[in-house]
């Protein structure tokens, strides 16, 4: 097998689909933002807080991620992060990222205004954008443990607050309560305020978590979706569609939904014919970034540089950025050579 192509897979411009704006954060300006409001940091250096993300399990995972959520806490903090994160992408070749932003827990658990975090995520992303030149847009993401009146309310304060930026509703944390509650609603009050709709579905549980998403959420990405594997004919409904799934494998082993990479999904999603696009979901909590994954799905499925290519068009075309701007990435990678 040779060597990932490092330089070649950073040189093709691609998009990263899926990645929380709180999942980012890494250990410096974790240490940056504990100092600048008092708060004990879990350590007292980068190599401590680096072992301090090192968790067993998905409840010690949330554990360590509302920590971090809850250092955000003014705009600038939010235009730090989301500054930091996206010239940390482009230097890895992305030119476009879509942060998951987990809108739920600020406005709900957390009663903070939103209007305030979306002026200070847009700021870092404007600044970013002027800097280096890359592009990023929002997902404002439910999380259902918060229940459907909870995410009645965050989607009022989303829709009241239009901006150009903000260009879908997503589904994140743990699904235990979508057989419960209909959330069906939420998500179509969000299409008809004029918003894309996705799900994260098929990370801890099987096929049917997919289903329901598509069908009640409307979902037009699936976030990981490697649960559709336990039914062939959900596979075929995502690949007729073509409906993409955004798959972060260092994340599904660091939360155990597979047990390692060599037990991940991905080749055979990839033989099946689903359209797939790679993120790193939270990559300093999994010790990943989104350069890794691309390395991880080489070494997994034995790809060409012609695959990475495929993978990377796949982000590009799948992403809700405008079909000129979609078109004018896609010709620039058409360019680059190996
Ligand atoms: N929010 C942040 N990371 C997540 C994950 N891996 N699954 C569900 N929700 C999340
Ligand atoms: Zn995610």
């Amino acid at each position: 097998m040779p060597d990932f192509p490092t330089e070649f897979a950073r040189s093709m411009p691609k998009a990263e689909l899926h990645v929380h704006l709180e999942g980012s954060i890494d250990p410096r300006t974790t240490l940056a933002l504990a100092e600048r409001h008092g708060v004990a940091p879990p350590a007292d250096d980068e190599q401590g807080i680096r072992e301090w993300l090192r968790f067993d399990g998905f409840p010690s995972f949330l554990e360590r991620y509302f920590f971090v959520c809850g250092l955000l806490r003014d705009p600038d903090d939010f235009a730090l992060v989301a500054e930091a994160y996206l010239l940390s992408a482009h230097a890895q070749g992305a030119v476009h990222v879509e942060f998951h932003v987990s809108s739920s827990h600020h406005i709900i658990e957390r009663g903070a205004d939103w209007t305030e975090i979306l002026g200070g995520v847009v700021a870092g992303c404007e600044r970013a954008e002027s800097r280096v030149g890359i592009s990023s847009l929002l997902i404002p993401d439910l999380s259902p443990h918060l229940g459907a009146a909870a995410a009645e309310q965050a989607l009022d304060v989303v829709l009241e607050n239009p901006h150009p930026r903000v260009v879908a509703l997503g589904m994140g944390g743990p699904s235990d309560t979508w057989r419960t509650d209909d959330y069906g609603r939420v998500f179509d009050r969000a299409r008809a305020g004029g918003l894309h709709t996705v799900s994260h579905a098929g990370e801890h549980g099987d096929a049917w978590e997919v289903i329901h998403a598509l069908d009640e959420f409307g979902a037009e990405r699936i976030q990981h979706g490697i649960g559709a594997m336990s039914d062939p004919d959900v596979v075929a409904r995502l690949v007729d569609s073509g409906i993409a799934c955004d798959v972060c494998p260092r994340s599904n082993v660091a939360l155990a939904a597979v047990p390692d990479l060599d037990g991940h999904p991905l080749p055979q999603m990839l033989d099946a014919g689903m359209v797939v696009t790679l993120g790193s979901d939270d990559p300093p909590l999994f010790a990943t970034s989104l350069l890794d994954e691309y390395a991880n799905a080489w070494q997994m499925c034995k790809l060409s540089a012609d695959d990475l290519v495929g993978l990377a068009g796949n982000s590009l075309s799948n992403s809700f950025a405008s079909p000129e701007m979609i078109d004018r990435w896609l010709a620039d990678l058409s360019d680059v050579s190996f």
